[in-house]
């Protein structure tokens, strides 16, 4: 099969430390072309990969016939437009967290990828973590029998990318679409997108004024399983941290590291499994593994890679969640 001819789009932070470097390691794609607005960073990126075709705007790249696909790493806000432009070109879509800022963006983008018959996928690189396959596979497994509470935290000092607080319309840059998608996503695809059934959240806006640095969010699925998160750049902590628990009828899970139990008969049995590698080994190592299973979605594989139609479920979420925030009460979904 031939290799998949991929435009990226976008050149700054998240492109030259994960995107461009590891789709050279990766079989199966190559870089074609770049598009940046900044010209001297398009052109020193394009040297340095060997990337031929260089543009300064999406809509020149995409009218590219030679392009099969694009990788969108340009600011959130800009994802919607490029992709669904990138759908109008023909081309299949992998899009950064957060795929859009909206609901209503994303159902847009499914909606034009099922009549243009593409593929829009977005990037959740926690999913392919080890430990989170690991995890993901002994529920599967039943291992922990049903499972009917999800109680997960993650606090980091500083957001993942750059927050412009100053402009006031700058509504959808806050912690929620950082870190809080990303645990509404794993805990959403570890139960097998459970239907959900309420959302209570609270935002603090005590670092960074203009966005919610703190977001904290309780979800009731219709089954009566409870998951509560919370997400964080605003906390008065030394140490970032890393938490997600899963409580089952039958066991436990808890990371990171990864660790299991079981129950049988009176006794917990530990099903931990051998971990070699450090948190900072897995999670860099997670952006090799979503790339390469992107690759593979492309060429017809059955892949954990989240869809446009998984992430506008993660994305209804978000949006009720920064409802309730604003309401100061619950929101029935
Ligand atoms: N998955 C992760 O762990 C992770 C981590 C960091 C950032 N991100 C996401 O990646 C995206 C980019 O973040 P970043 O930190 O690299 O931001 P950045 O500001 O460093 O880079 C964005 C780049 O896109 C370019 N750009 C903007 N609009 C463009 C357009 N219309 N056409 C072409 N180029 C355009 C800018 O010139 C800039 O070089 C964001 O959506 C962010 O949320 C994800």
């Amino acid at each position: 099969m031939e290799d998949i001819r991929l435009g990226v789009i976008g050149g700054g932070a998240i492109a030259q430390i994960i995107h461009l470097p590891l789709l050279k390691k990766i079989s199966g794609v190559k870089v074609v072309a770049l598009s940046e607005l900044d010209n001297q960073r398009l052109q020193i990126l394009g040297n340095q990969h060997g990337i031929q075709k260089l543009h300064s705007t999406p809509e020149e790249l995409l009218k590219d016939p030679d392009i099969d696909a694009v990788d969108i790493c340009t600011s959130s806000e800009s994802h919607f437009p490029i992709a669904l432009s990138a759908l109008n070109a023909g081309k299949d879509v992998f899009i950064e967290k957060p795929p859009t800022i909206s609901n209503g963006e994303c159902e847009a983008l499914a909606k034009a990828a099922a009549e243009k018959n593409k593929v829009v996928l977005a990037a959740m690189n926690n999913r392919f973590r080890a430990d989170f396959m690991m995890l993901k596979s002994y529920m599967i497994d039943k291992q922990l029998g049903d499972v009917f509470y999800i109680n997960a935290a993650w606090h980091k000092k500083e957001p993942s990318t750059k927050v412009r607080v100053s402009s006031k319309t700058d509504s959808r840059r806050g912690v929620m679409l950082d870190l809080g998608i990303v645990l509404i996503d794993l805990s959403l695809w570890l139960l097998d997108f459970p239907k959900i059934s309420g959302v209570n959240a609270a935002f603090f806006s005590r670092r960074f004024k203009k966005v919610e640095d703190t977001a904290l969010v309780t979800l009731r699925t219709s089954t009566g399983a409870m998951i509560r998160l919370d997400s964080s750049w605003g906390l008065q902590q030394p140490d970032e941290s890393f938490k997600f628990e899963v409580y089952g009828t039958n066991g436990t899970a808890t990371l990171s590291p990864l660790l299991l139990h079981h129950r049988v008969k009176d006794e917990l049995v530990s099903l931990t499994p051998v971990q070699n590698s450090k948190f900072e080994n897995v999670f860099k190592r997670s952006y090799e593994t979503e790339l390469t299973n992107f690759v593979r979605f492309l060429k017809g594989m059955k892949t954990d890679v989240p869809t446009i139609n998984q992430m506008c479920n993660v994305m209804k979420i978000v949006d009720a969640s920064y409802l309730s925030a604003k309401r100061e009460s619950a929101v029935k979904l």
